[in-house]
């Protein structure tokens, strides 16, 4: 039976990698799912999408609908009608999709219309916050959904309170933490960690890339001064995503190739903000966005962690390094319960004291939510055997 496994942009690529190897490893003991990768082609340069699939092991996309960029809308059009074409072409079993970016929505919608039915992971996640797209993604996403695989009590009861019913909601754990727990031993350090002089525990990452953010020039100059100022002159390095660095490029500072590669950095794909006495904080290390391996690794070791991502504050909070969330809502509440991070929000004056209270050493030391354990892809296959072809799994 043929199913699908959809991904477009940076985050899904670490949430479908365990998903595309429980499917092998069932397949090669006789399981009866066989799957069709398709790439959206939402994110599509290497530095967003390439390096990802080959140091997770993905294999070549079966079909990639090269939609590139646009506006929201036309990003969504454009997969609808792409993926609707692949599907009345070859038709698959089932849309398992992952996450929430407008790739997620946009295949769960040509999707149903065609009558195959849909299963979110990472479903039933909610921020309230509808100036997120992502937001918008869920919400529409969950209301066409058949199957949810849910990495929280706090996503079932989401669901439950939208009167989905028991037996559509399967709690299997986080499949991005999968990934993390499968790679841990192949981190490396990124080619400029001597270069910079970095140690452990001797610096900071920092990844901003929410139009809420990154948009507004000036507040986003008033959040990297913030940034700079609380950290005490330790290095900050700062994978800047491609949106970002259109900002930085529009404020003169001439850094911005943000995964071309190109632009004034050196060699190495960095540059400090020092450097051309810019308006940058100069403890700023700007650089290319990270492969896998290498941004993992640079997390690990960090001091703490400074950003506006949803799946860093997960992964933060499995290897036990403070995360701070430039954010006034998150979807992923259990991070701040259970785990290592805390909502500083987007006013630029919240994150010294926050920071200060790190430096005296206060900050909580968070633990892992349940089933984040590296199994998560294997339930999901289980279920979804059962679910299609009627062997329901033991749990
Ligand atoms: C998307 C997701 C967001 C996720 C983020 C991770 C949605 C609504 N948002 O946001 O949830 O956290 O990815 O990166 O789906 N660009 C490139 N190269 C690429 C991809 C994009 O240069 O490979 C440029 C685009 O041209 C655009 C900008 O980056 O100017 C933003 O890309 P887009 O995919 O629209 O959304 P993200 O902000 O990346």
């Amino acid at each position: 039976m043929l199913i699908d496994i959809i991904a477009g942009a940076r985050p899904n690529f670490m949430k479908i990698a365990p998903i595309v190897r429980a499917i092998e490893s069932r397949a090669a003991a006789g399981g009866p799912l066989r799957y069709r990768l398709v790439h959206t082609g939402q994110h599509y340069d290497a530095r967003m999408s390439g390096d990802f699939f080959e140091q997770l092991g993905i294999p070549e996309p079966h079909a990639n609908l090269e939609v590139g960029s646009g506006t929201q809308a036309e990003q969504t059009a454009a997969i609808m009608v792409r993926y609707e074409q692949l599907l009345l072409d070859a038709p698959s079993a089932l849309c398992p999709v992952v996450g929430d970016v407008t790739s997620t929505m946009a295949c769960a919608i040509a999707a149903q219309k065609l009558r195959v039915p849909v299963a979110h992971v990472e479903g039933g996640i909610r921020s309230g916050d509808w100036t997120m797209p992502e937001e918008i993604n869920r919400m529409v996403t969950d209301s066409i959904t058949n199957w949810f695989f849910t990495t929280s009590e706090v996503a079932n009861g989401n669901l439950r309170r939208a009167g989905v019913a028991d037996d559509r909601i399967f709690f299997v754990g986080n499949t991005m933490i999968d990934t993390l727990l499968a790679n841990l031993d192949r981190l490396k350090p990124p080619p400029f960690w001597e270069e910079l002089g970095l140690k452990p525990g001797q610096y900071f990452v920092t990844t901003l890339h929410r139009p809420a953010n990154v948009d507004a020039g000036d507040a986003f100059l008033r959040l990297l001064a913030a940034i700079g100022e609380g950290t005490r002159g330790m290095p900050v390095v700062f994978p800047v995503h491609p949106r970002t660095a259109k900002t930085l490029r529009e404020l003169g500072s001439g850094e911005g190739s943000g995964g071309s590669g190109s632009g004034s950095r050196g060699s190495e794909g960095h540059s400090r903000g020092s450097d051309r006495g810019s308006a940058l904080p100069a403890n700023l290390c700007l650089v290319d966005p990270q492969p896998y391996l290498e941004f993992n690794w640079l997390v690990k070791h960090a001091r703490a962690v400074i950003t506006d991502s949803g799946g860093i504050t997960e992964e933060t909070t499995v290897m036990g390094v403070p995360c701070l969330t430039l954010r006034d809502t998150t979807e992923r509440p259990e991070t701040i319960t259970i785990g290592t991070n805390e909502l500083i929000g987007t006013d630029p004056s919240r994150l010294k004291p926050a920071l200060d209270r790190l430096f005296a050493g206060q900050w909580k030391k968070g633990a892992v939510p349940p089933l984040w354990d590296g199994r998560t892809g294997e339930r999901i296959v289980a279920a979804l055997e059962g679910l299609l072809v009627g062997t329901r799994p033991n749990g």
